[in-house]
């Protein structure tokens, strides 16, 4: 694959978290377009290694590109430059309680732009309808089910039209039919408006319905990486348990 096909590359990625190795030498990476899936067991690692592609944590070793720029080269204000092409959507969805689902979608736009109050407006409402939001945009968040919720802040993640979507477990808590709801709204963003995708999931019917890749973490290490094909084939015995949720095998829960 040629390096403008690739959106972000990983070199040698460890980290210490606590006095442990919580990922190690991790190298990857990840193609324009594409929706990758980091899955992996609690605690392997996965958030971790979301977080310092996203730079919100730096890495004892390694490296980070994204479209070739060394993220990690780059002054504090050309770093937070290069992040405002990023669109995040935490683990819980992270909105403001006090601000509406409107206000909380608008608030990348106020922060960063200078466009008017009309014009935000109009760009948070077309995000939310781009997640089935329409009509709830004067809601608060604790008036929202989980589910509206979690497209709230795909919906805030994608205000800024970012280049890469980095998603932390957007289907946790959900019911399996809202489940596969936010799992079409991703290929569908994907798709239509040509992201990149970068999605951290356990849950196997996600994994499955929506990678194009999927790299498999295990006590921070990259254990596989490959096609949805590649994966369901793979001979690794860690990576058939974790996907067929056996008991027995090498992941050893204690
Ligand atoms: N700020 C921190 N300080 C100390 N240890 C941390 C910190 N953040 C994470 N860890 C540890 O690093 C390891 C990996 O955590 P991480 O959140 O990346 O796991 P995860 O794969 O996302 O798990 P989960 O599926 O439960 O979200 C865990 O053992 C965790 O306790
Ligand atoms: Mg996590």
């Amino acid at each position: 694959m040629a390096d403008k096909d690739i959106a972000i590359s990983i070199k040698g990625l460890t980290k210490h978290l606590g006095g442990r190795k919580v990922l190690d030498d991790i190298s990857l990476d990840i193609n324009r377009g594409e929706i990758f899936v980091i899955m992996g067991g609690s605690g392997h690692g996965k958030s971790t290694l979301l977080r310092n592609m996203t730079g919100a944590v730096v890495p004892d070793k390694g490296k980070i590109y994204f479209n070739g720029q060394d993220l990690l080269a780059l002054s504090r204000i050309d770093r937070e430059k290069m992040q405002r092409r990023f669109g995040m959507s935490f683990q819980s969805a992270a909105l403001l309680d006090f601000l509406t689902v409107e206000e909380n979608v608008s608030l990348p736009l106020i922060e960063h732009t200078r466009l008017s109050t009309k014009v935000i407006s109009i760009i948070a409402r077309m995000k939310l309808s781009l997640v089935g939001l329409q009509g709830f945009e004067n809601y608060y968040p604790n008036e929202l089910s989980g589910g509206m919720r979690k497209r709230a802040g795909l919906a805030r993640a994608i205000a800024m039209d970012p280049e890469i979507v980095f998603y932390d477990e957007p289907t946790a808590g959900l019911d399996p039919v809202v489940c596969a709801v936010v799992d079409q709204l991703i290929l569908d963003l994907t798709k239509k408006l040509k992201l990149t995708s970068i999605v951290v999931t356990h849950n196997m019917e996600s994994v499955f319905r929506i990678a194009d890749r999927i790299a498999m973490v295990y006590k921070g290490k990259l254990e596989e990486i490959g096609s949805r094909e590649d994966i369901r084939n793979s001979k690794n015995p860690t990576v058939q348990q974790f996907i067929k949720g056996e008991l027995e095998g090498p992941i050893q829960i204690t």
